[in-house]
């Protein structure tokens, strides 16, 4: 019998490619989603239910209904700006509703749980490659909703057999667009998708700030593809399954890219000179976030097998099939329990 393995938010970036790949792995999926954007998916490979991630009614039934070994939770807003100018909604969806979910979770005896945390939690870095131990200073809501239920996990796992792995995701980009899958925010905010869209369309692309104490003056992140980070999202299973302790790791390649290499990058890739724009530094940006990722390589045998060409050619052949497929999901068959 297949194991089964509940996704929430899993018609978004990152769930989509989890989804996919524990499908693909042979797990029953069932993805919870609220469908609120158009999505170039239906989903064919997974048990699909429309309806938000902390509806006890729902989880109940899915609960009873179905064997659920473990929840990866990727349901959540993700745009730092607006965490900063709508806080309140922030801590509603990215922190009440994953209480409400851990709470419907544990008093059905579903216990493993795997967060989508992010490099969000450590704020402005004392000194880079970040390690997991790093001081945690978040310095937008956004990051302060994903430390609150970090530190849930930490104590529901100290005393309610909760098992639990966050994974802190930094730059999540690229994209599976031979199946349909790839980045797709409302707003696009991301600067890999928002470079290529510049490239594409002839319009300026804005860079925040280019006087930052980094080597060209713009902003070093560590871009990792979203496969390997579905890859990470089994391997923790893996993990909790071997009854490994609850725990949280950095998924990172530990390789700096600035903003300016990453314009160069989607030049090449397109075959067109972006017209860039430098513009004042976004609030909450850090100078470098780079990871340092040595614990999920060791404990996890997890490794990034993508390169930064590939992350970006992905994402733009991606751009290409959203062109084609959009609002493919106005067609889900929506399972009814
Ligand atoms: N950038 C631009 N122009 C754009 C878009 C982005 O210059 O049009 C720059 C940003 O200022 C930043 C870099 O490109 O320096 C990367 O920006 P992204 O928005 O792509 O990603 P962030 O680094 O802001 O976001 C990531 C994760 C978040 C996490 C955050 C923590 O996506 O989930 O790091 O700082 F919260």
């Amino acid at each position: 019998m297949k194991r089964t393995i509940v996704v929430t938010g899993g018609a978004g970036y990152i769930g989509s490619h989890t989804a996919y790949l524990l499908a693909k792995k042979g797990y029953h999926v069932i993805i919870i989603d609220t469908f609120v954007y158009d999505q170039p998916n239906s989903f064919p490979w997974a048990t699909v239910i429309k309806g938000d991630c902390a509806d006890k009614a729902l989880l109940e039934r899915i609960f009873t209904t179905y064997a659920v070994e473990a929840v990866m939770h990727c349901a959540a807003l993700i745009d730092v700006r607006s965490s900063v100018e709508r806080p309140f909604v922030y801590y509603e969806h990215n922190v009440v509703k994953t209480m409400q979910l851990l709470e419907v979770m544990l008093a059905h005896s579903v216990t493993r749980f795997i967060f989508s945390s992010s490099c969000a939690v450590y704020g402005v870095p004392n000194c880079v490659p970040l390690q997991e131990d790093h001081a945690k200073n978040p310095i937008s809501p956004y990051g302060t909703t994903k430390l609150i239920v970090e530190q849930m996990l930490q104590d529901l796992a100290e005393t309610q057999q909760l098992e639990f792995v966050a994974l802190r995701y930094f730059n999540a980009a690229g994209a599976l667009f031979e199946h349909n899958l790839g980045e797709y925010h409302v707003p696009e905010t991301h600067l890999i998708p928002r470079a290529l869209q510049a490239a594409i369309s002839g319009d300026p692309f804005y860079i925040f700030g280019t006087t930052y104490n980094t080597d060209d003056g713009t902003c070093v992140r560590d871009f990792l593809h979203v496969m390997d980070i579905a890859q990470a999202h089994c391997d923790a299973l893996d993990y909790l399954g071997m009854q490994g302790p609850s725990t949280a790791f950095n998924l990172g390649t530990g390789v700096g890219t600035s903003v300016m290499q990453l314009v160069g990058l989607v030049n090449d890739s397109v075959g067109k000179s972006i017209q860039c724009i430098s513009t004042k530094e976004r609030q909450g940006d850090p100078a470098v976030l780079v990871a340092d990722a040595s614990r999920a390589y060791d404990i996890l045998g997890w490794k990034p097998r993508f390169t930064l060409q590939e992350i970006v050619a992905s994402a733009y052949a991606f751009m290409q099939v959203k062109k084609r497929v959009m609002g493919v999901a106005k067609d889900i068959q929506s399972t009814v329990l």
